[in-house]
């Protein structure tokens, strides 16, 4: 077989342990060729592409990033763009394709399988942890790592200088980051967009903790957590393809609300695509070697329009329109496991 494999969306640590598992059992258990795309979405509809080998993946296995690089490209943003993916597989003689990536991309994926018959699995990953289907994207762990060390080293620093600090961390439409971070960190205050906040009740926790004798304050704050309607004002973003809004701005905002509203003395710190960077952890290189072998596994035996998915320990394969129907949101009893500890 001859199989197609790109990354898209934003990158996260793993996509090239992915990669290597699926090169390393495409051609050397199952001799099958394999055609890296390059920029997700870009390389097949602008037909630019790498043949992948066994030598070109060696030593990719702890690097960040992804060696077939990423885009925000979105297939059906172009009037001719399903034709075009379906032109260019068939000029390469591709009999399927693996796309690796989170919501965005494999919602492209699924529709290109449902509606335009095109021979396509995905492969699950974000650092926001946000697909439904799977219990864990790879990607996360290591971001979680990252974030929790920024929380931990803040904390002496809030310590010394007795003031409150607010860690704005990634999470789009969901608050996993925010909040594991937020728990494994000790954090006074956790904001997630799942439940907008009331910046009063912001200011009250952070009082309160200060009057029980604690002179500073960790607040983390998820980049797309919200105030409750009519509370706080905020600036609207640009939009990429996908129509998802640039966020990062809350924590500078949360900082002069705070210092306002409370008298502390209130610093931010934006960790942004730090998190998405470096070395993978060892969670997440098992995890993305798991399902890169998987997805290969699927492509050979033609599991077109599915996705292996982390259930509980095991890797399943689940329909790739289950994964894409919903976002994986923090539940709120989830939440619950953080309220004693917060003020
Ligand atoms: O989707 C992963 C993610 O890291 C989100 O958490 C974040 O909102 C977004 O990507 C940032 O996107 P970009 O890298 O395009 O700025």
């Amino acid at each position: 077989m001859r199989i197609g494999v790109l990354t898209g969306g934003g990158d996260c640590p793993g996509l090239n342990a992915a990669i290597r598992a699926i090169v390393r059992k495409g051609i050397d258990v199952y001799g099958h060729a394999i055609v890296g795309f390059r920029d997700g979405w870009k390389g097949p509809l602008e037909s630019e592409y790498e043949d992948l080998t066994i030598e070109s993946t060696r030593g990719i296995l702890p690097r960040g990033g992804t060696i077939l690089g990423t885009s925000r490209t979105n297939p059906f943003k172009r009037e001719d763009g399903p034709a075009q993916v379906k032109e260019t597989m068939a000029a390469l003689h591709l009999d399927g394709l693996i796309a690796i990536g989170g919501e965005d991309t494999l919602g492209a994926a699924a529709r290109l399988n449902s509606e335009h018959d095109v021979a396509v699995l995905g492969v699950p990953k974000t650092i926001d942890n946000d697909l439904a289907a799977t219990d864990v994207t790879f990607g996360f762990d290591t971001a979680l790592q990252v974030a929790t060390e920024a929380i931990d080293r803040l904390h002496t620093t809030a310590e010394s200088h007795h003031r409150v600090m607010v860690v704005e961390v990634m999470g789009r439409h969901a608050g996993w980051i925010a909040l594991h971070s937020g728990i494994a960190g000790g954090a006074d205050v956790i904001l997630i967009p799942e439940r907008p906040f009331d910046i009063e009740e912001v200011g009250s926790l952070v009082r309160r903790r200060h009057a029980r004798g604690r002179a500073f304050s960790i607040v983390v704050v998820a980049e797309g957590a919200l105030p409750k309607e009519g509370t706080m004002e905020l600036a609207a973003g640009e939009k990429d393809e996908f129509g998802h809004a640039r966020l990062g701005g809350i924590g500078q905002r949360l900082e002069r609300e705070i210092e306002q509203r409370t008298g502390f003395e209130t610093r931010a710190t934006v960790l942004g695509h730090v998190q998405r960077g470096g070395t993978p952890t060892a969670f997440d290189r098992v995890l993305a070697t798991r399902v890169g072998v998987a997805a290969i596994d699927a492509a050979h035996d033609g599991n077109w329009g599915t996705m292996p998915a982390l259930r509980g320990t095991r890797i399943e394969l689940v329909p790739l329109s289950d994964a894409v129907e919903e976002l994986r949101t923090v539940p709120p009893e989830e939440f619950e496991v953080a309220a004693p500890f917060m003020g």
